[in-house]
């Protein structure tokens, strides 16, 4: 058997054999993360001081939790220490990223890249999962093909990955139909100018719109991994109809080493089947 992320050996689990990883350079991390007994792994993303805003601020005990693109996994193994059960979704190097299919861009090329660092992430992922003692399972799929098999859960987590997602909305219908209770839906907030010319919008309408940012550019064949920006009330209404209700929104900026002010600013919205 190889030891990429291959199914479990009982034929019937759709959840991957945890992989033995066991050398730190095999790995890219995401999120810097603390392991034990190798300290700091810086990533560009570093959670750690408001994680709990990141996530909604709810409560994760005896929860049953589906994470959507965990990368190298900071907030799956926060949960579990907060007493959730975790099911984690994400790419490995067998499924393509959905790359922006510019014209006049090498896509192949990209994507071929993309797998092997998307190969890298699942290491570090690995590392970690192993060095918490973790029992987090992961299934290796596209957003749009939930095995029913995973079951139900309580939570759904969408952090920062829906505006890589080229259908988000069917990505977020294919696993909402197996959540039982919340969804947290991390993403970018817009820019007070966005925000203004919007309501300016919505005032002079009699019918509210709800539009959603497209980001690509064809003209700088850029960016090749990002499609979409949600201003908030558009996200609230994907979730209505999907059948969640709004019932709050985090706003917070963690650190982004790659962004010009070093922060992000993002939303963690909360939304819940009503009862
Ligand atoms: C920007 S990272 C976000 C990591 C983490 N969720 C967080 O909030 O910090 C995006 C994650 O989504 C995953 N991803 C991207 N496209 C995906 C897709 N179509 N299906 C499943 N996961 C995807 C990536 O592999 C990566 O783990």
């Amino acid at each position: 058997m190889s030891s990429e992320n291959t199914k479990s050996a009982a034929s019937e689990s759709v959840y991957a054999t945890p992989k033995e990883v066991t050398d730190l350079s095999e790995c890219h991390f995401y999120h810097t993360i603390d392991l034990p007994g190798h300290g700091i792994q810086k990533g560009p993303f570093d959670l750690r001081a408001g994680v709990d805003d990141y996530l909604g601020r709810i409560d994760f005990r005896g929860k049953r939790v589906f994470e959507l693109g965990p990368a190298n996994g900071y907030l799956t193994f926060y949960m579990e220490q907060q007493g959730a059960e975790v099911v984690c979704c994400d790419l490995s190097p067998d499924l393509e990223w959905d790359i922006v299919p510019y014209n006049a861009t090498d896509t192949a090329k990209i994507i071929d890249r993309r797998r092997e660092h998307i190969g890298r992430q699942n290491n570090a992922f690995w590392f970690a999962h192993r060095l918490y003692k973790s029992k987090a399972k992961v299934i290796y799929t596209s957003a749009y093909e939930i095995p029913p098999e995973i079951g139900k859960f309580d939570i759904a987590i969408f952090g920062q990955v829906l505006l890589h997602i080229r259908d988000p909305f069917r990505a977020m219908e294919c696993i909402l139909r197996h959540c039982r209770d919340q969804v947290v839906v991390v993403e970018t907030l817009m820019s007070r100018k966005q925000n203004f010319v919007l309501k300016l919008l919505n005032r002079l309408q009699r019918e509210q719109t709800f539009p959603v940012f497209f980001l690509p550019r064809g003209a700088k064949q850029h960016p090749i991994d990002t499609w979409w920006k949600f201003p908030e009330w558009t996200m609230e209404e994907y979730l209505r109809v999907l059948g969640f209700e709004k019932t709050s929104v985090v706003y917070h900026e963690p650190i982004h080493h790659k962004a010009k002010s070093n922060k992000a600013r993002l939303y963690s919205m909360v939304a819940k089947r009503p009862s």
